[in-house]
C-alpha cells in the first residue's frame, strides 16, 4: 500500500502558511550559517561523488562512531551515512518488514513507525506512555507486547514529543526483551546531546547486536538543513540491506553535507556546539518551566532531554486551541497533541533561536489562554 500522510505531517502542511509570527514548536538548537564551516571547507573539494563510499565518508563514520561513545564497540565499517534520521529509520521499516509481521512501538512517540506498518502491512502494538506516569516506558507492558511474531521494536530516546530518557538500565532490559524473541531494536536517537538531569544514556548500537542505532546532526547541533544522519549496527547484512534500499531512495551521499558534518563533529568542533546549545536550551527551558507554572490552563512533566515536551491543557480540547492560537490576532505556532494521539496536550518546543520569536510567542499563548471561553 502507498505512503498515507500522518496528522502531524498533516497539520504542518495546513499551517505553512501564512508563516507565523512566533514559534513554540522548534525542536532544534540555533542553527548555524555555512560561513561557519567555510574556513575548513576545501574550495577544491569534488562535488562529483566517484570514488566515495557507498557507506558515506570514512572519517565522518568514524566521527559518528565517536559522538556516540561507540569506540571500542562499534567501528566505521558498522555505519550508514544517510538523508537524515528520517532516511536511516525509514531503510529499517522498509528492509527489516514485511506484511504480516509484528512491530511494537511507543505512544506518544515518532509517528513515522506506525506509517511505515500502515504501508508496508504490518501489524502493529503501540505501548501506553502515560502522564501520570510522568511519560515512563512500562517495560513490563512492553514484555507482554512482544510475542514470538515480533521482528521489530522502535523507540526513540529521548523520546519525541516527551523528552523522557530510557536509562541505561532499561535500555539493556529491553534488549533482553527483544533478545527473547530475536527482534530487531531500532532506537531513534536523534535528540540525543542535549540531556539535562543525566548522562547521555548509551546508544543501543553498543548494547545489543540487533540493535541500531539512528540520528544526525540535526538537532542539537541545529543542522537539519544539511540532511545528513545515519545508522549504526554491528549486522554487516543489515547495513547492506539499507545500502540496496538507499540507492533506490537518495543512491548516493549527500557529498557537501557528508563534509559539513565532518567538520560539525570535529572534537573542537562538537564539545563547544554542545555547550552553547545546553546554554541556550537550559535558559529557554527555565523559561517555558517558569511560564507554566503561572499558567492555572497549563502543567507538564518537563523533558530529561530535548527542546520539546507535552504539557497537559486544562479544560480545553488541543487543535481547536492551536489553530486559534495560529490565527490573527496571536499568529503563533506550536503543535497539537492530536499529531500523537494525546487530545488533551500541546507539544511544546523551545529550540530555534532568535528566529522562534519565544517571548513573544508565550505572551500571545497567555493572552490566548486567557481569551479563551471556560
Ligand atoms: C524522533 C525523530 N526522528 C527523526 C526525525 C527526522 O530527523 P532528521 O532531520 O535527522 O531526518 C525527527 C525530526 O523531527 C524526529 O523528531
Amino acid at each position: 500500500m502507498k505512503i498515507t500522510i500522518h496528522k502531524l505531517f498533516e497539520y504542518l502542511l495546513e499551517t505553512a502558511d501564512p508563516p507565523p509570527e512566533a514559534f513554540l514548536g522548534f525542536s532544534l538548537s540555533t542553527p548555524p550559517v555555512l560561513g561557519d564551516f567555510l574556513a575548513d571547507l576545501d574550495p577544491g573539494l569534488s562535488l562529483d561523488w566517484n570514488g566515495q563510499s557507498f557507506q558515506g565518508l570514512p572519517a565522518l563514520r568514524e566521527r559518528v562512531i565517536d559522538q556516540a561513545g561507540l569506540g571500542g564497540l562499534c567501528a566505521a565499517k558498522d555505519v550508514l551515512i544517510t538523508a537524515g534520521a528520517a532516511e536511516a529509520n525509514y531503510l529499517c521499516f522498509r528492509q527489516l518488514l514485511q506484511a504480516g509481521d509484528h512491530l511494537v512501538t511507543e505512544t506518544p512517540g515518532w509517528p513515522q513507525a506506525a506509517v511505515m506498518a500502515k504501508a508496508i502491512g504490518t501489524r502493529l502494538t503501540c505501548v501506553p506512555r502515560r502522564a501520570e506516569a510522568g511519560w515512563d516506558l512500562d517495560l513490563d507492558a512492553l514484555s507482554a507486547a512482544v510475542t514470538p511474531d515480533t521482528r521489530m521494536i522502535f523507540l526513540s530516546n529521548p523520546n519525541n514529543p516527551t523528552g523522557r530518557l530510557l536509562p541505561a538500565e532499561s535500555l539493556q532490559a529491553i534488549a533482553a526483551i527483544a533478545d527473547r524473541v530475536g527482534a530487531w531494536l531500532v532506537v531513534d536517537e536523534v535528540y540525543a546531546g542535549l540531556e539535562w538531569s543525566g548522562p547521555r544514556p548509551p546508544s543501543i548500537a553498543g548494547v545489543y547486536d540487533r540493535g541500531i542505532s539512528t540520528g544526525s546532526v540535526s538537532k542539537a547541533l541545529g543542522l537539519q538543513g544539511i540532511r545528513t544522519g545515519w545508522m549504526i549496527c554491528r549486522d554487516p547484512g543489515l547495513i547492506m540491506d539499507a545500502v540496496i534500499a538507499r540507492e533506490n531512495s537518495s543512491e548516493i551521499m549527500n557529498i557537501l553535507g557528508e563534509h559539513i558534518a565532518e567538520i560539525a563533529l570535529r572534537p573542537e568542533r562538537l564539545g563547544p556546539a554542545l555547550s552553547r546549545a545546553r546554554q541556550d536550551g537550559a535558559r529557554t527551558l527555565a523559561r517555558l518551566n517558569d511560564f507554566i507554572e503561572s499558567e492555572p490552563r497549563l502543567s507538564w512533566t518537563a523533558p530529561e532531554a530535548g527542546l520539546i515536551g507535552l504539557a497537559r491543557l486544562h479544560g480545553l480540547a488541543a487543535e481547536p486551541f492551536a489553530k486559534h492560537l495560529l490565527a490573527d490576532p496571536y499568529r503563533t505556532f506550536l503543535l497539537p497533541g492530536t499529531a500523537y494521539d494525546q487530545p488533551a496536550h500541546i507539544r511544546l518546543g523551545v529550540g530555534g533561536g532568535a528566529a522562534a520569536n519565544l517571548d513573544e510567542g508565550l505572551r500571545r499563548l497567555s493572552a490566548c489562554l486567557t481569551a479563551w471561553p471556560g
